[in-house]
């Protein structure tokens, strides 16, 4: 006997990546060398100093415990101002930050704080999954709106205005952008809060990205005039700070915002670990060197990454910042399915399709950098 699911369970499926991994596996335990530049998954450890706090901090008898569920004051301090530095934004460590067990669990979150069912969210129609499958997991509809490829991937706004009507409560908004790497700019932004307000949505901006191969100084959404009205960020300690595993990120928005998703968050989990918690302030202290340390790791690993492209004949773009790259399949592949399946079946090397991140992405592949040059040139070799 089988007791019956849910419907959001029969409907959702099952995250391409745990799939595809699972087949990965599968291959490495029959004994072969896969070559995975399929997933965002930085292979650098967090800074020694970030080490030695959650080390630290676990050694404490008094660091077990549950902890607040807005997290620690020191915490949402230093969160404060490392936005001031990076960003130059000022936010009010008491009601304007909500720590995250990574911005994934944020995006949940979100979405179970502003939409009801038959909501019309607006995701972009190329984007991290969670943004779709979270909307639909709670009931509300799915509008995809239009990337300007030729125009670096931004919004088409003139098409975004006939998308929204009545029942649209919120817009998913990512820049820099994953999976196409296009860079954020002060006047997306701007157009964006404008839209925002114009239509009374909720703007929700992730930026794990920015300062990853980020070519000019990051930018924040929130350092847009009013945007704190209409908007709240996402930031993620996943990528910047080698930290995906940890489970770390937070939130920041005006304190009715910060307070309505704390209401349905503390009802989910009951606080993060102190240790992750005095470790992540430590993190925040990284110098600049450390994060510029960073990038010429991933800089380093670009002409390798390239020359894979290029024995695939594929296109790409060089001004794209992120962990990733973009590529368009040339003209003579089926599909990228068909070339995904080729490459890890025949050449034991794992890439991701573009369609994962929505059907304009039939076309296209993303290689991933979180791996030594050496390995993406073993990719390279294995192609002849
Ligand atoms: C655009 C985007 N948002 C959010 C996430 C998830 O980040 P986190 O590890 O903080 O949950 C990712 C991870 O790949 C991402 O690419």
């Amino acid at each position: 006997m089988i007791i019956s699911l849910a419907q959001r369970a029969t409907q959702a499926q099952e995250y391409y990546f745990s799939v595809k991994l699972a087949e990965v596996r599968k291959l490495m335990a029959a004994g072969h060398d896969v070559i995975n530049m399929g997933i965002g998954n930085p292979d650098q450890s967090p800074s020694e100093a970030t080490i030695a706090a959650l080390s630290h901090s676990a050694s404490q008898a008094n660091s077990h415990g549950y902890q607040a569920y807005k997290g620690i004051p020191g915490f949402r301090q230093s969160i404060v101002q490392w936005y001031k530095r990076v960003y130059g934004v000022s936010l009010d460590p008491e009601t304007e930050i909500l720590p995250l067990i990574g911005s994934k669990e944020g995006i949940t979150h979100i979405s179970l704080t502003f939409l009801d069912a038959d909501d019309e969210v607006l995701v972009p129609e190329l984007g991290y999954p969670a943004y779709r499958a979270v909307s639909q997991m709670v009931g509300a509809n799915v509008v995809e709106y239009p990337l300007l490829e030729d125009q670096g991937w931004q919004p088409d706004w003139e098409a975004m205005q006939s998308l929204v009507n009545s029942k649209t409560k919120l817009l998913w908004l990512n820049y820099p952008h994953m999976p196409t790497g296009a860079p954020a700019t002060r006047e997306l932004f701007e157009n964006a809060v404008q839209f925002a307000k114009k239509h009374k949505i909720l703007l929700c901006h992730d930026n794990p990205y920015s300062l990853i191969l980020n070519q000019k100084p990051p930018i924040s959404l929130l350092s847009v005039e009013g945007a704190k009205e209409v908007a709240i960020e996402l930031n993620s300690m996943s990528k910047s700070h080698n930290m995906a595993g940890w489970r770390v990120g937070w939130m920041s928005g005006a304190k009715a915002y910060i307070d309505a998703v704390l209401t349905i968050k503390s009802n989910v989990d009951s606080g993060m670990f102190l240790g992750i918690q005095q470790a992540a302030v430590a993190a925040l202290q990284n110098t600049d060197q450390w994060h510029q340390a960073q990038n010429d790791i991933y800089r380093s690993r670009l002409d390798a990454a390239k020359a894979f492209l290029k024995a695939l004949h594929c296109t790409y773009d060089e001004s794209q910042e992120g962990m990733f790259l973009w590529a368009k399949l040339p003209e003579n592949v089926l599909s990228a399915e068909q070339l995904v399946d080729e490459l890890l079946y025949q050449k034991y090397i794992f890439i991701a399709p573009g369609f994962i991140f929505g059907p304009k992405g039939q076309r296209y592949i993303r290689l991933s950098l979180c791996m030594p040059a050496e390995r993406i040139w073993q990719a390279v070799q294995r192609l002849g």
